[in-house]
């Protein structure tokens, strides 16, 4: 498997690996319309974050996107944005590989911590990987509270 760089003109492929992968988890088609505008990859946010795919066979067959802020060197903090595996992949080590790929860059750009709002059904994931619960956040959808844990890791 070789994970290398996006490239700007993946980006429907990226969208539609995102919404397959949360489709994974059986959430009705409005919850999935709810949440498009975050599920949707655009050429812009290819070029601005560091968004990078596992391809084997010449597929893609997941990415992730790490979004870095802070102001000085040292201080960098950033963001899991994305992390989808293709359902047909699920469960195959494409997500540790991408995981383990985004920490090893984010120690190179001098990232102190990552952090991530999960899916609740992906925590255990993350945990496994070696995240740490530090919080919640509200995410209410159909009028209806909904949380999402919010981890931490350090590179
Ligand atoms: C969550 C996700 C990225 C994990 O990737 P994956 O390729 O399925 O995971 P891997 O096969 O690399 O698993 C690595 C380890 O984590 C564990 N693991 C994987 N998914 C898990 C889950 N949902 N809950 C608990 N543990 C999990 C595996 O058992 C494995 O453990 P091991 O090292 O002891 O064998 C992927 O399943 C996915 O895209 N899911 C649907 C969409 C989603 O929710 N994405 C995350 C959004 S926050």
């Amino acid at each position: 498997m070789l994970i290398r760089r996006a490239a700007v003109d993946e980006a429907s492929v990226l969208t539609t690996i995102a919404l397959e992968a949360k489709r994974y988890w059986g959430y009705p088609e409005h919850w999935i319309k709810h949440w498009e505008s975050d599920l949707t990859v655009s050429p812009e946010f290819i070029r601005d974050n560091h968004v990078y795919v596992a391809e084997a066979d010449g597929e893609v067959r997941g990415f992730y996107a790490l979004c870095v802020s802070g102001e000085k060197e040292h201080e960098h903090k950033a963001e899991l944005e994305h992390m989808w595996v293709s359902p047909a992949y699920i469960g195959t080590g494409v997500g540790k590989g991408l995981f383990l790929d985004a920490m090893e860059r984010a120690a190179a750009l001098d990232v102190r911590d990552v952090e991530l709002s999960a899916d609740p059904n992906a925590a255990g994931f993350y945990t496994r990987m070696g995240a740490m619960q530090i919080g919640e956040v509200d995410s209410p959808i159909d009028g209806a509270e909904r949380k999402l844990p919010r981890l931490k890791i350090t590179p």
